[in-house]
């Protein structure tokens, strides 16, 4: 692609209905504010879009069961999430919400065009409606008893209890959540957008024209168009949302994911006149940061959107990340398994960089990742403090023992040096690289090789010694060690702000552009720096329990509430029972497969055979270990390859309290081959 003249950054719009938690940060936020960053300090035209996601049922769910507004709902939570944003530098240039006027004509707007082109579909189908309270039933808003497990408050679209997803006719004895009435059926008409219409240009325009989009995104939209894509309902009988701009459509609004990506252009109209430049011009490279769960939406239903309407631009690229873990398991609002940002600044209040360090450095960017508390402390002691601050530090420090101050002069250089001097020219191109692609872990990483090289520099060369001998050849050293620093300001500008303000009041510097990046003679001999203060401190060992204790409490509540434990599938019949045969074996062997980082190819003892079955458990066992350990295997599981390796049955495991697999292990003294029942 041609330098793009102008670029538009999205982020997904968080619904306002809960606050934001690192796992917003780590798949969203934080990569688009660094990509922002990144393009703003290039001098790149770029505008940074997102706001509050205001409609659904969720949001007016949570509004009835806390007896309150859904506008209640949605302007508490966009004020917390505005400030938390804030507060931790995410710099949009906008933060709207889908609730203001604007978004409201937008929205309308786009919706009449599309009417008036003929793209819709006009349908009558039958859905749940609620005599005594005037209106239809969204799946949610109906409950009543899963056909499959019999638990008695399944909701429409899914039972709690089971897990199964259903559709509101499934359930046994339906009632409304709005009035506890029998719901009865009723004749509705949507609006549906015909995506199989676009299946052709879509299959083009991704899986030909965009095959650099990132494994996991392209990998999920080549399979949505695999499987073919169907016409979809883009309206609800609702009485919260934006309203269906015809007439006949009472009662009626718009489905919440045709209007929130609308969102985005209505935010950029609020922001700037110039609100078309940005979004019609096909100068213009749009990108958008989504988490996985809204690659759909953005790679599939909003480029059809917009290509049906004609005059927008599509996006350039979408990398969605996958998500971030809390602790090896899975973050959760409604078992509060979250780091939550307001929280986090009480703990940590001034280290917002630490947390942003830590999100980047681990972001799960190819699959998901964990965010563990130790490895946080480790990343701000080990690479913060140890590497960064400790070389920024001395060599302030240093300058300012030494020379009062002021930048010295170079002088001669020796080899050492000019390698150092030829590290610091290489670096921009290697990062760029990185941006390119959407790589900041890797940016990030590059970054930081530089504050190693200028650490390891300094302990190599010593000044503190030297100056006893040669002060020309400390000037030398500080010199360069006061260059490597600058360009820290640089490059570490669009991961770490707040830090990188402090770096540059110490230097007395302004903020200086991209370009200048990979240069030597940032700073000029004689210019005067400010006595540095700590970039980060060391974080205790107490501190890091205080939080993996508090995650710890939460676990527990959840346990005695039940909302830890995986629920009950659907029964089965003794007879599906008796099919499975359980048996008493002994590992003989264990061995790694080769290239993979969790299975391990057991042989097994089973009194019957000598038999091979693969187990994903590698990451708990050492194999050595494991040899004469008792199992329990279900033995007549059909074969199946596993990385080529035929497995032969399946060994039963349970997990402890911190998530450790462990083998259910009969007692010694079973002998292989005995039944399990
Ligand atoms: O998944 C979510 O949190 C949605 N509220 C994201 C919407 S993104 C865009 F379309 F507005
Ligand atoms: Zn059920």
């Amino acid at each position: 692609m041609k330098k793009p003249d102008r670029h538009l950054i999205t982020s997904a719009l968080p619904y306002a209905n809960g606050p934001i938690h690192i796992g917003h940060l780590a798949g969203v936020y934080i990569p688009s504010d660094i990509y922002t960053r990144y393009l703003r300090i290039k001098g790149e035209d770029v505008i940074s879009i997102c706001g509050s996601d205001e409609h659904g049922v969720p949001i007016t769910l949570k509004a009835k069961k806390e007896g309150v507004s859904p506008q209640e709902i949605v302007d508490y939570y966009h004020e917390l999430n505005k400030k938390a944003f804030e507060d931790f530098g995410i710099e949009f240039d906008i933060y709207s919400r889908t609730s203001n006027r604007v978004h409201y004509e937008t929205s309308s707007d786009f919706f009449r065009t599309l009417y008036n082109k003929g793209e819709f579909i006009e349908k009558i189908s039958e859905q749940y409606y609620d005599d005594e309270a005037g209106c239809f039933l969204a799946d949610r808003y109906i409950t009543g008893t899963c056909p499959h497990c019999g638990y008695d408050a399944a909701y429409g679209d899914q039972c709690e209890n089971c897990g199964t997803s259903l559709s509101p006719t499934d359930l046994i004895k339906p009632r409304s959540m709005v009035s506890g009435t029998k719901p009865v059926m009723k004749e509705t008409k949507h609006w549906y957008l015909p995506l199989d219409k676009y299946q052709g240009w879509l299959s083009k325009w991704i899986l030909e024209d965009h095959k650099e989009w990132k494994p996991n995104v392209y990998g999920q939209c080549k399979s949505w168009l695999d499987h073919g894509l169907q016409p979809r309902a883009v309206s609800r009988d609702l009485d919260w949302g934006v309203p269906v701009p015809v007439s006949g459509a009472e009662g009626k609004v718009l489905y919440v994911w045709f209007d929130a990506p609308i969102g985005y252009i209505s935010a950029t109209r609020e922001l700037t006149d110039d609100w078309e430049k940005y979004w019609k011009d096909p100068g213009t490279k749009m990108i958008h940061f989504i988490g996985k769960d809204n690659i759909v939406f953005h790679c599939i239903i909003f480029p059809v959107m917009l290509k049906a309407e004609g005059s927008f631009i599509l996006p350039e690229n979408v990398p969605a990340n996958e998500f971030l873990n809390l602790e090896n398991d899975k973050i959760s609002t409604s078992r509060n398994w979250a780091v939550w940002l307001h929280e986090y600044l009480e703990e940590f209040p001034g280290e917002q960089d630490v947390l942003r360090y830590a999100l980047c450095a681990n972001a799960p960017e190819t699959k998901d990742n964990d965010f563990t508390w130790k490895d946080f402390q480790a990343r701000n002691n080990n690479e913060l403090v140890a590497i960064l601050g400790n070389f920024v530090n001395r060599a302030l420090i240093l300058t300012g023992k030494y020379f009062n101050g002021e930048v010295p002069e170079i002088s001669e250089t020796d080899e050492y040096d000019r390698e150092v001097l030829g590290e610091i020219e290489k670096l921009k191109e290697k990062i760029d690289s990185s941006f390119d692609a959407f790589r900041f872990r890797e940016a990030l990483k590059e970054a930081m090789n530089l504050a190693r090289l200028g650490n390891k520099y300094l302990a190599d060369t010593e000044p503190w010694i030297v100056i006893k001998t040669d002060r020309d050849k400390v000037k030398t050293i500080l010199n360069i060690a006061l260059q490597i620093t600058a360009n820290l300001s640089i490059i570490l500008d669009p991961f770490l702000p707040f830090s990188v303000k402090k770096l540059r009041t110490w230097l007395n510097i302004d903020i200086l552009k991209w370009e200048k990046a990979g240069r030597h003679d940032l700073l000029k001999p004689g210019h005067k720096t400010n006595k540095p203060g700590l970039l980060f401190r060391k974080i205790e060992d107490e501190e890091i329990e205080k939080q993996v204790n508090k995650l710890m409490e939460t676990k527990k509540l959840n346990e005695s509430t039940g909302a830890e434990t995986e629920p009950v599938k659907e029964n089965i019949h003794f007879d599906d029972f008796t099919k499975l045969d359980i048996r008493t074996a002994t590992i003989i062997d264990a061995e790694k497969v080769p290239k993979t980082k969790k299975l391990l190819k057991l042989t097994l003892d089973t009194g019957i055979d000598k038999r091979t079955v693969v187990a994903g458990i590698a990451e708990c066992f050492d194999p050595s270990s494991i040899k004469g350990q008792k199992v329990s295997v279900l033995a007549n599981l059909e074969p199946r390859k596993i990385k080529g390796i035929e497995s032969q049955g399946m060994i039963l495991m349970a997990e402890e309290d911190d998530g450790n697999l462990v083998f259910i292990s009969p007692p010694d003294k079973t002998k292989n081959g005995s039944r399990i029942r």
